[in-house]
């Protein structure tokens, strides 16, 4: 077999065979296989799209690419919730402590953010000594202990997904729904968890611009999960604008905390709510979606969420005086107000831009090696359809660069959107989906 062949065939639109996906995953994670080939045939993927069948095959090969991890020592069912990517998006820091806390064990083995999303284990890092390197003991024992784990990738999960994602990530060739669908679905489940939940973004943050791509991908990864037996739901969300006000490491951190006390964003609340219930009915522990979602509220409003959130991170080494007294947290030394020039109605912000603002402060990577700004980012002080006032502060820029500090400034000014009323109202979840079908909201 020869790579020369497999290119172009998926170049003149020929399907491709299962032992031609399987020699390139192979060879490729090898290094048989150059880059500038499967760049060249990454890009007639994106072109010509896979089929059901080779999707399935490419998620496979993956897969066997590495090690796959054992969750059966944990005790009861194991549900794992993975978004697609998006700006402010600092779930699993609330919804790990609120789920964890009605008993269900969440354990994760997260990423670090690349590009105009941020990750949850960089997040975590803004608390002081907090441990994301955990051994296998130690990540078994919390999950057993205090139903609650988030730790970095130790074993080899996937090598072949992270040699293909850096490549996909320069060559232009993320956006294609087979390969985003098998590079997340192949990292779930090569990780052992009885059922997962699925928050799949669309908007201008997300790599699904529009709603029907992201109905697709959110089919074809519960198609995948399902076939592979994992219970799997998807519920397709709003990334028009970020999730709640804040992006950025520790400001993100501070705003999942507040959450937890009851005083958070409300899109941001209900979307753990949302994902929250889904996790609850699959691990069996409600019966119906209102049981679910008022277990949730009262995992909060008792304040056993935010113990959890305590039990948490001290059994990660974490100091818990930094979520006691947010005022620890890595703070910028400068902080600027960005004010409207008119009054109307906020029309939009582009989400994928407000990423690209808390980019160039620092606070996230532009390649796997940069060292990340944690104090910095930005607070939105509006959300698409709020009212202003000339005058009225749209945002506040954290950072510690004050050059850098300004440019974002005027160029939030360029991206919040100010006018007339919108027509229609936004929407926070669209859809989902199930192995059973789709349901518009
Ligand atoms: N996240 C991933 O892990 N892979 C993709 O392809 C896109 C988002």
């Amino acid at each position: 077999m020869r790579m020369y062949d497999i290119i172009k065939n998926k170049r003149d639109g020929i399907e491709l065979s299962t032992k031609e996906i399987n020699f390139f995953i192979e060879n490729y994670t090898s290094g048989n296989i150059p880059d500038y080939q499967a760049a060249a045939l990454l890009m007639a993927i994106y072109c010509n799209k896979m089929n059901k069948r080779e999707t399935l095959d490419l998620t496979k090969a993956m897969i066997n690419s590495g090690d796959t991890v054992d969750l059966s020592h944990i005790k009861g069912i194991k549900v794992d919730k993975h978004s697609t990517g998006g700006v402010g998006d600092k779930t699993t820091i609330a919804l790990g402590p609120m789920v964890a806390s009605c008993g269900i064990p969440f354990v994760k083995m997260s990423g670090r953010g690349l590009g105009h999303t941020g990750g949850t284990l960089d997040k975590l890092e803004s608390i002081k000594d907090f441990k994301v390197e955990l051994s296998s003991k130690d990540f078994f024992e919390a999950a057993n202990n205090i139903n609650i784990a988030i730790c970095s990738q130790t074993a080899n999960i996937t090598p072949a997904d992270k040699k293909l994602y850096s490549l996909r990530d320069v060559t232009a060739t993320v956006e294609n729904i087979s390969l985003i669908a098998g590079s997340i679905m192949s990292k779930k489940l090569a990780i052992g968890s009885d059922a997962i939940v699925l928050d799949v973004k669309v908007g201008s943050g997300a790599f699904m611009k529009d709603l029907d791509s992201a109905l697709t991908l959110a089919k074809e990864m519960v198609d995948l999960g399902t076939g592979f037996g994992r219970e799997t739901v998807a519920i397709v969300t709003n990334m028009d604008e970020p999730l709640g006000y804040a992006v950025g490491n520790a400001l993100e951190v501070k705003e999942a905390i507040e959450t937890l006390k009851g005083n958070g964003p409300k899109d941001f609340y209900e979307l753990c709510l949302s994902l929250g219930t889904k996790l609850l009915l699959l691990a069996k522990r409600c019966e119906n979606e209102s049981e679910a979602r008022e277990l949730l509220i009262d995992t909060v409003d008792s304040g056993r969420a935010y113990k959890k959130l305590l039990e948490f991170v001290e059994n990660q080494g974490g100091d818990i005086s930094y979520i006691e007294n947010t005022k620890l947290l890595p703070k910028a030394n400068y902080i600027v107000e960005v004010k409207s020039d008119t009054d109307g109605f906020i029309k939009s912000m582009n989400a994928e831009k407000v990423g690209e603002c808390s980019l160039i402060l620092g606070a996230g990577r532009e390649t796997k090696e940069s060292k990340i700004d944690l104090s910095s980012g930005i607070v939105l002080n509006v959300k698409v359809d709020d009212e202003v006032k000339k005058g009225d502060v749209l945002a506040y820029v954290h950072g510690n660069n004050i050059e850098k500090v300004n440019e974002v400034k005027d160029y939030l000014k360029d991206i919040i959107f100010i006018g007339e009323k919108n027509s229609k109202e936004k929407k926070l979840i669209y859809a989902e989906v199930t192995k059973n079908g789709t349901r518009l909201f």
